[in-house]
């Protein structure tokens, strides 16, 4: 059972954190329980991740939110990973118990809740494309696979990294790869998860228009500029619903929250605050 720890430090690390949104969901969180939370964002290089780490623990910190580029980097910093972060094999979460550091992933139950509670999905038996094959895409497809899909295709532009991925899903009835120059070949799927960082960089995302029916779901694990690409692509091939990954973030966080403080947060709030910071930014949904 998770403890409510009143007067702890907690921050997210990474580089860059200037822009993440994960303070000002944390903090709205707390608002509602109460809680007056010192919620911080840090930037580090990676050699400084050690010592940094232990510093934060001495000083009081109790837990970190893990983003780009260390999800996998703290892992041998973990004296302990829950079960969901050794099948993820990426940690987004550290709590310090006991003079340690747990490592979990928060983010593939994140976007089960986004996509089943918020946008009423019904995943079960959805044959499902994940594209990519980096932390992102390894910390969701145990969660999509725990959430009933009937098959999981992995494709990925190097396709060694996808063959890795699906080996340590071992679940070779449902999921296997397929080469990204076969996209055209692989006929059409419910659901479509882009978990690639295409979006965060100049090199462009080109898809076949045959991946998707009416019928599709579309979701971008990115939000903001970074979805806009998928989105534009998903719209043009005529997915029924296209979703970006604001949803995902909040939920993740709020199970973060939940490992930390032991109660649960009310996330539609908060989401909604988030949206309409998205859409002012012009990056429209
Ligand atoms: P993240 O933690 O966001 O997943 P990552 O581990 O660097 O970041 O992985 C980035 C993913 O996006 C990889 O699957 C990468 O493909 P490669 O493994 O072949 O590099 C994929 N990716 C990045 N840019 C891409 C592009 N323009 N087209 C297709 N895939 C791309």
């Amino acid at each position: 059972m998770p403890l409510r720890q009143p007067h702890a430090h907690f921050a997210v690390i990474g580089q860059p954190v200037a822009h993440s949104l994960s303070p000002t969901i944390h903090k709205a969180f707390a608002q509602q329980w109460s809680i007056a939370l010192d919620y911080s964002r840090q930037a580090l290089d990676a050699d400084q991740l050690p010592q940094w780490l232990a510093e934060f623990a001495a000083e009081g910190g109790a837990g970190l939110n893990v983003t780009l580029p260390y999800k996998q980097t703290v892992i041998p910093l973990c004296r302990q990973l829950t079960a969901r972060a050794q099948r993820a094999r990426a940690v987004n979460t550290l709590s310090y118990i006991n003079g340690h550091w747990q490592g979990d992933n928060t983010d593939g139950i994140g976007l089960i809740a986004d996509l089943v509670q918020r946008h009423g999905i019904d995943l079960r038996e959805r044959r499902t494309l994940l594209l990519g094959a980096g932390g992102a895409a390894f910390g969701v497809a145990p969660a999509l696979l725990d959430a009933g899909i009937a098959e999981l295709v992995v494709c990925n532009r190097s396709p060694e990294r996808a063959d890795d991925l699906v080996d340590a899903l071992e679940e070779p009835a449902r999921a296997h790869t397929r080469y990204w120059q076969d996209l055209s070949e692989l006929g059409h799927f419910d659901l479509i998860i882009n978990a690639t960082s295409a979006g965060r960089g100049d090199a462009g995302l080109t898809l076949p228009i045959v991946l998707a029916s009416s019928h599709t779901v579309a979701v971008d694990l990115g939000y903001g500029h970074a979805a806009i690409e998928f989105s534009a692509w998903a719209k043009s091939a005529g997915c029924r619903q296209v979703i970006d990954g604001l949803g995902m973030l909040v939920e993740q966080a709020a199970e973060s929250f939940y490992l930390w403080q032991g109660v649960r947060p009310e996330t539609d709030p908060v989401y909604a605050r988030l949206r309409a910071h998205v859409v002012a930014e012009g990056a429209i949904e």
